[in-house]
């Protein structure tokens, strides 16, 4: 037991390996050998397989120089409560048996509504990440269209939503049998009222419709005021994808992007991702949690008992037991404040805002759209899809940079995600322009 505890407490501080990395099963199974055994192989091999191999065969996210895909960058406070969450094993699902803990969630969930402009009686449940929070809303919300219209469409439902929405909203409309109507955007890439009217008023099975609080390609907040009075005065249920962008609702500088969240009707942000929180951590927040509650509350004889009249995380999501894993954001929000937080944010959209002024100005470079949030997108003109890939492989291997391409409006594209405070966008702009000049990327 001591060998894990004195491992969490040492890696909560020693700074991460850019360069660990996956390797493949067969080679990881010759050299780590069979560990479950009848016997069991002990807590010393097992620690030292852990440390000394399989951990080492992970890629840390949390690398200052990681910029792909959505990285992460856990507060050290917040990494070392998640140890002690660990150790305390509360049952979160109902107040019965998680009141404190559940009392620490509801207030940042408080903070959160705050920031969204909710009223005192919305409410939310922490679950494992942006993929079940946008299931748990969208079935929320197919609920509750049925529960209002009072039949199922002949053809069944559909959500309404951008091209640009995340693959989790797909993955949701699938899991719920509803079809996706993809409707177009603008050419600075906003899904707006005015292109959803059209879908609305033509398909009364359109019940929800998912607007992006930053798309995780390229940070683009679609227009959410315009979708919202356009969705509500069609009665479908408008849900806010805000897991990655949604921690921007705590920056001025960009806050004025939201225009229109404080009417929306649910609304998910990760804290693993852009809110200095270990993995897993998704914030699913309802500006009125009662739909929620019907959709997704569980009855059973040995359930009857539950006190439905408290705050039964249980009740606004899929699932019953959960670990209360909004406790390490809660606890490293209450040490550091939430001014903390408001600067440390305002940092990446900063050091964003920087790379691209940099990226601009550079002759072997191409800004491919002013950055909305903390998502720079670039090309390198004469650079082919092999380029890119051997650019991309050399510095992930060397640990330089971790920069993946993509593609953005039909080409191949990079981009570069800033959610940690900790990046020098000088030493991003150095790294572009030492190993960006070569024609060929290799
Ligand atoms: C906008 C958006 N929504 C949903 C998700 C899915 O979140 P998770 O990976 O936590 O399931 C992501 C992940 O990157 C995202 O960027």
């Amino acid at each position: 037991m001591s060998l894990a505890l004195e491992w969490a407490a040492s890696h909560t501080t020693v700074a991460t390996d850019p360069k660990t990395t996956a390797r493949s099963a067969a080679d990881l199974q010759a050299e780590v050998g069979e560990t479950i055994t009848e016997g069991g192989i002990g807590a010393v091999r097992a620690m030292e397989l852990f440390d000394e191999v399989l951990l080492p065969a992970t890629r840390s996210s949390e690398d200052p120089m990681n910029l792909a895909y959505i990285p992460a960058a856990p507060t050290r406070a917040a990494v070392a409560f998640d140890t002690a969450v660990s150790a305390a094993n509360v049952f979160g699902g109902i107040w019965e048996n998680g009141a404190g803990a559940i009392f620490a969630e509801n207030q940042v969930l408080r903070w959160l509504a705050d920031l969204l402009g909710w009223p005192a009686d919305s409410a939310g449940v922490f679950v494992a990440g942006g993929t079940s929070g946008n299931l748990s809303a969208l079935a929320t919300a197919r609920d509750h269209a049925l529960r209002t219209r009072g039949r199922r469409p002949d053809r069944g439902w559909a959500l309404a939503c951008a091209s640009t929405a995340h693959s989790s909203v797909s993955s949701a409309a699938r899991l719920l049998d509803m079809d996706v109507v993809t409707v177009p955007v603008d050419d600075q890439g906003h899904l707006t009222g005015g292109a959803l009217e059209h879908e609305l008023a033509a398909d009364e099975r359109i019940c929800a419709v998912v607007v992006s609080g930053g798309t995780t390609n390229a940070g683009i907040v679609d227009d959410i005021a315009s979708v919202v009075e356009t969705a509500h005065r069609h009665g479908a249920w408008v849900h806010v994808d805000g897991a990655y962008g949604g921690a921007a609702l705590a920056a001025p500088s960009v806050r004025e992007r939201f225009a229109g969240i404080e009417r929306a009707d649910s609304f998910i942000v990760d804290p693993h991702k852009w809110l200095f929180a270990p993995y897993d951590c998704c914030a699913l927040l309802y500006r009125d949690p009662r739909p929620a509650a019907a959709a997704h509350s569980q009855h059973a004889a040995y359930l009857d008992a539950i006190d439905r009249g408290e705050s039964n995380p249980a009740d606004l999501a899929a699932h019953l037991s959960r670990r209360t894993r909004g406790l390490p954001l809660w606890y490293s929000l209450a040490t550091h404040g939430t001014a903390a937080y408001t600067a440390a944010i305002e940092r990446c959209l900063s050091s964003c805002r920087t790379v691209a002024r940099a990226i601009e100005e550079a002759e072997h470079l191409e800004l491919l759209a002013a950055p909305e949030l903390s998502v720079v997108v670039f090309r390198r003109p004469g650079w082919t899809p092999a380029d890119y890939r051997r650019w991309s492989q050399r510095l992930a291997k060397d640990g330089t940079l971790l920069c993946v391409p993509t593609a953005f409006r039909g080409e191949v594209a990079l981009r570069l995600a800033f959610v940690n405070p900790s990046t020098d966008p000088q030493a991003v702009i150095e790294v572009l322009r030492t190993t960006m000049l070569e024609a060929d990327g290799s």
